[in-house]
């Protein structure tokens, strides 16, 4: 079972089915609670393919890490969990494989992408405008620059920037305007409630408001862990390090992260024509990767009912094609 206090996993079914196709090395770059990888590995041993699998799970939360090291003590033997960022995905895997299962190559590679249910729900982690709690927001607690650094130190331009492109917020500018007045008259701004006291000077509208809080409190987060950077780091190291046949799986929950996903996924599966217009039969350069899934499969309406978080989660699937001799790409 799932720590479902921790973590309630979105599409666990959908994730196993479409991810865990024969026995190799699976690496969960979003550990969590650990509610998918248990998912993972229970199929693997359910299919018997146990002795040639192996897990790596990551994730930047050294809490997260201690609650999944419970969850999946039983398969302890068959598994290393690392606290790291997905986006050095190449050295953390590479390592673990050479020291531990050489040869063997990587078979499947979840990301469910975003933030734990929590991380969101405990108020000295910042991430919530619902929570009173310092203006925080750093998912690897222990490192780099918090949510109020960001408001605190950043140029008026620079806030509005974020919160336009990361949280497609319309009244960016104002918000920024009215942080930076703040600052100004009241000193510094620490608190999750500062950052919505702000917000809501500048939109007064009330289902507006709760609209304009999310926008803006996600497009902090998202600049404070560099979620977009990592995205792409791990997109393309990641793919580099699939084996013949092997799938990368990636669950989004906004639509920036899954526009990004989308065109990387798209560029790969497609042939290399070359420039418009030159007309060849056959392509410069046959892709290397196949879409498993050409739209994004989506959560049953039962799942929704039972966990609101899985409304906005989309899972789109890439598959390596294959060719003989198979061992692990050129990253890993
Ligand atoms: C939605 S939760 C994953 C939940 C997990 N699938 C489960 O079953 O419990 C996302 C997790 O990914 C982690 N995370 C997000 N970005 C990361 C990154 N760049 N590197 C490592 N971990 C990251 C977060 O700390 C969080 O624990």
């Amino acid at each position: 079972m799932a720590n479902e206090r921790y973590h309630r996993p979105v599409m666990v079914h959908e994730v196993v089915s479409h991810l865990v196709r024969g026995a190799g090395v699976y690496v969960d770059g979003t550990l969590g609670g650990g509610g998918h990888s248990l998912a993972i590995l229970q199929a693997l041993w359910d299919k018997g393919w146990e002795k040639d699998s192996f897990l790596i799970g990551i994730d930047q939360d050294r809490f997260a890490i201690s609650e999944a090291e419970t969850i999946l003590a039983a398969f302890r033997e068959r598994s290393r969990l690392v606290q790291g960022n997905f986006r050095d995905i190449a050295g953390i895997v590479g390592g673990i494989r050479e020291r531990e299962m050489p040869g063997m190559a990587v078979a499947g590679i979840l990301l469910d992408l975003g933030v734990s249910s929590s991380q969101i729900d405990t108020p000295e982690r910042g991430f919530s405008y619902l929570r009173s709690g310092p203006l925080d927001m750093r998912m690897e607690p222990d490192g780099g620059q918090s949510a109020s650094d960001i408001v605190n130190i950043w140029d008026e331009g620079a806030l509005a920037d974020i919160f336009f492109r990361f949280g497609e917020e319309k009244k960016s500018r104002q918000i920024a305007g009215a942080v930076c007045s703040w600052r100004k008259q009241q000193g510094y701004i620490t608190g999750t409630q500062e950052l919505a006291a702000i917000v809501r000077s500048v939109v007064k509208n009330p289902d507006q408001q709760i609209k304009s809080l999310s926008r803006v409190f996600q497009a902090l987060r998202i600049a404070v862990n560099d979620e977009l950077g990592a995205l792409g780091a791990v997109l393309e190291d990641g793919t580099g390090c699939l084996g013949p046949l092997g799938r990368m799986a990636v669950i989004s929950y906004h639509s920036l992260e899954d526009r990004m996903v989308k065109q990387f996924f798209g560029k790969l599966a497609a042939d290399d024509w070359g420039p418009k217009g030159v007309g060849l039969r056959e392509p410069l350069r046959r892709a290397a990767f196949r879409l498993v899934t050409r739209r994004p499969v989506v959560a049953g309406e039962d799942e929704v009912g039972k966990n609101p978080r899985a409304r906005s989660a989309k899972l789109r699937v890439i598959e390596k094609k294959g060719y003989p001799g198979g061992q692990s790409e050129r990253n890993c």
